[in-house]
């Protein structure tokens, strides 16, 4: 299992629900990493989505405690054992964890991978990504040169365990 996150300088990911960062670059690269793959998200993430709907081409995966919440082409899993139950009719590389933080939390465990965005921005945030860079076990293997978008640095890091 992958996740896939942009965070700031201090490993924010988002504020209320918001997202701290828009950067089409990183959209475009969210997009080539998920599609035909599955992506595992929390409800709170979804209800950002635009619609809000499902992403297209991809398998959407949405964990919610609520059991009458539903969306259009959504599977949605009411607890982890719901979830590791449904996951094992994919392939485990075909699966992103895409948020929001609490869902980050309770996979990053199941997860070998991770790309980060990281841009060089320190906004006021209230959710947040384990930094990965003081967490045992977890490793750079690859360094994405410096890009920038309206004058904001970033740059594609990829994390193994
Ligand atoms: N920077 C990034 O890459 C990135 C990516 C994604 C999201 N974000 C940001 O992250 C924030 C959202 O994160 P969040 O932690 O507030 O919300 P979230 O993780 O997206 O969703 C939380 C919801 O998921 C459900 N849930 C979580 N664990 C569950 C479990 N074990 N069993 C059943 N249901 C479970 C619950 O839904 P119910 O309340 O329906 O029970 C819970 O309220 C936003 O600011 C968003 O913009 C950032």
């Amino acid at each position: 299992m992958k996740a896939i996150v942009n965070v700031d300088s201090n490993w924010a990911i988002g504020n209320g629900d918001s997202l701290l960062n828009y950067i089409p670059a990183d959209m475009k690269f969210f997009k080539a990493k998920t599609t035909g793959n599955v992506v595992v998200m929390g409800r709170k993430t979804f209800m950002t989505f635009p619609g809000p709907k499902a992403l297209p081409n991809r398998v959407n995966i949405v964990i919610t405690s609520d059991k009458s919440w539903n969306a259009p082409d959504v599977i949605t899993c009411h607890s982890l054992d719901e979830l590791y139950e449904q996951l094992e009719r994919y392939d485990t590389n075909t699966v992103y964890v895409i948020g929001g933080s609490s869902i980050y939390e309770q996979l990053l465990p199941l997860c070998d991978t991770v790309y980060v965005t990281k841009v060089e921005t320190a906004k006021p945030a209230d959710k947040f990504f384990p930094n990965l860079d003081e967490t045992e076990g977890w490793f750079v293997e690859d360094e994405g040169e410096e890009n920038e978008h309206n004058g904001v640095k970033f740059r594609f890091v990829t994390y193994k365990k």
